[in-house]
């Protein structure tokens, strides 16, 4: 089978060595020529460190390689899918499955990107690729497990049978919405356990934060029309727990900075990098505000953001709310 992967991050990075391991014709593309090259030259992409690309993994950054695939996954950071679907237009093979992995909500519109894909691929069935999986996890073939999500069960089968191996493991899901959800929310609750982090507080903490806080993802995503059942599977609680505490995580680092006292701006230039819980806090109060969800943990994230707020009074708020019973489930219409 022919697979591209459109994004050379350190994520389709990854993702073209295990197409490549698991028999794949592959071509991993990149928007810029400068960068391909370099990559080209050392079989490795700085982003990924360490990880040497096979030779039979084309690289180009030109996308007339990209005729004939039956799978492309679109691996852009979030902000240059919908460019991306677009420029693929063109280059598509019929009856081809299209691949997200980008996990957020496009800026502005709030969509989710399997829409976005559906807007600029109509003709495609279009799958979601997500779940606990550090590039430089799955890189190294460490065992990983993720989900393919689609409404087309035949093409979530298809990415299925073609990206498993011995250390790679996908299942199926067919709600699409609730698998989009969860990946795109629970880069704000890493933040938030980096910012409890950097405040010295300790693992209760971070515990709470996360069964809290995938409670309340799970109440704004069930309002949105997903199940609550897959909040609870590899692409909700699964990606929380690996985000939440892993080292990998550049959510977790800004949020620790943050925690340590450092201004909201430069703590997203240490990182260095795309913050996409920056961005997703204030996507996520703007759905719960519209949704009118009760989303205490995204609020408070929201007010240390974009309002100046200070954490250990966030810490003070979220801790002295009005009790009530645990399983108040307040995706409810009360
Ligand atoms: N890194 C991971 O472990 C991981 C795992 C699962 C999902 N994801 C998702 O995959 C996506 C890519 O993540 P990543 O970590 O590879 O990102 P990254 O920060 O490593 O990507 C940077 C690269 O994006 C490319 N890029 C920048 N602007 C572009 C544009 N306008 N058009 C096309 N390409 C452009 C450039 O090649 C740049 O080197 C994100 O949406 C992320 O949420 C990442």
């Amino acid at each position: 089978m022919r697979i591209s992967i459109l994004g050379s991050g350190g994520w389709g990075t990854a993702l073209s060595v295990l197409s490549d391991s698991c028999g794949h014709t592959t071509v991993l593309w990149g928007a810029f020529a400068d960068e391909i090259a370099a990559i080209e030259k050392n079989r490795v992409n700085p982003l990924l460190a360490g990880i040497a690309i096979p030779k039979t993994v084309r690289l180009t950054a030109d996308l007339c390689q990209l005729r004939d695939s039956a799978i492309y996954i679109i691996a852009t950071p979030s902000f240059a899918v919908r460019e991306t679907a677009g420029k693929l237009r063109a280059h598509i093979a019929p009856q081809a499955v299209v691949v997200s992995v980008a996990k957020g909500f496009e800026k502005g519109s709030l969509k989710r990107f399997s829409q976005v894909i559906a807007e600029e691929l109509p003709e495609h069935p279009v799958v979601i690729l997500s779940g606990p999986s550090h590039a430089e996890e799955v890189g190294r073939q460490l065992p990983t497990s993720v989900v393919a999500a689609s409404v087309n069960l035949a093409a979530a089968q298809l990415v299925q049978n073609a990206l498993s191996n011995e250390n790679f493991r996908i299942y199926t899901n067919d709600d699409v919405a609730g698998v989009e959800i969860g990946a795109a929310l629970k880069n704000i609750i890493a933040m938030a356990a980096g910012v409890c982090d950097g405040m010295g507080l300790g693992d209760n903490t971070i515990a709470a934060l996360i069964t809290r806080g995938i409670n309340e993802i799970a109440a704004l995503g069930v309002r949105m029309g997903a199940r609550r059942d897959t909040f609870a599977g590899l692409s909700g609680i699964g990606d929380l727990i690996v985000t939440c505490t892993s080292r990998h995580s550049r959510n977790r680092r800004f949020g620790k900075a943050l925690g340590s006292g450092v201004p909201v701006q430069q703590a997203l230039e240490s990182v260095g990098m795309t913050v996409e819980s920056y961005y997703a806090t204030a996507c996520a109060k703007k759905l719960a505000d519209q949704y009118q969800v009760e989303m205490p943990i995204v609020e408070e994230c929201y007010n240390m953001l974009y309002c100046g707020g200070d954490a250990k009074a966030s810490i003070k708020k979220l801790m002295n709310r009005s009790k009530k019973s645990e399983m108040a489930h307040n995706w409810e219409v009360q």
